[in-house]
């Protein structure tokens, strides 16, 4: 269950109508996409094959089409991240300081969790803990991060244009007048 922490007040948001309300106001899309079980098996695997990642594709192929109707977000594949993986520190870390994309960034949590956290246009933060069964999508500009907690465990549909659309432009090298943001 997704849970949206404003920094600046409390209590925490836990129902998903408040959270997309919240979320929508600053233009961030935020749903519930139901999860088959044949999915969540998948999921909860420590390794998951490049057979085991289309077949999440196919699971979700009307999902993918209706977000892909009218836009040019028309590709998708599977990440997936596990505590045993070689490198999964410094995969992670690209993500974990404020940064922005050209593109938007669309994610569907198959298995797993994870937090993104958002700077908001006045300087305010938020955090969203997202679990399996939530669909984001970030709007590109938007100042925002993501980690895992110590689990380290998420498997995600990511969305996209095309893959240079997701780099991340860091915030404190655009401050310091580094790479364009
Ligand atoms: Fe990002």
């Amino acid at each position: 269950m997704a849970r949206l922490t404003p920094l600046w007040t409390a209590p925490p948001l836990t129902d998903d109508a408040a959270i997309a309300d919240f979320l929508g106001a600053r233009g961030v899309a935020f749903e519930r996409w139901e999860l088959p079980a044949h999915v969540s098996a998948i999921a909860a695997q420590d390794t998951v094959t490049d057979a085991d990642k289309q077949a999440l594709l196919d699971a979700f192929s009307a999902k993918l089409a209706a977000v892909a109707d009218g836009t040019p977000y028309k590709s998708a594949d599977v990440v997936a991240i596990r505590p045993h993986l070689p490198g999964v520190d410094g995969a992670l870390a690209r993500f974990d300081r404020v940064h922005r994309h050209d593109d938007d960034e669309i994610r569907a949590i198959v298995g797993g969790r994870g937090i993104f956290g958002f700077l908001d246009d006045v300087g305010r933060q938020y955090l969203l803990l997202i679990e399996a069964g939530e669909y984001i999508s970030v709007p590109a500009g938007a100042w925002h991060w993501f980690y895992c907690d110590d689990t380290k465990n998420i498997t995600a549909l990511r969305i996209f244009k095309d893959a240079a659309g997701w780099v991340a432009h860091y915030r404190d090298e655009a401050a310091a007048g580094g790479s364009p943001a």
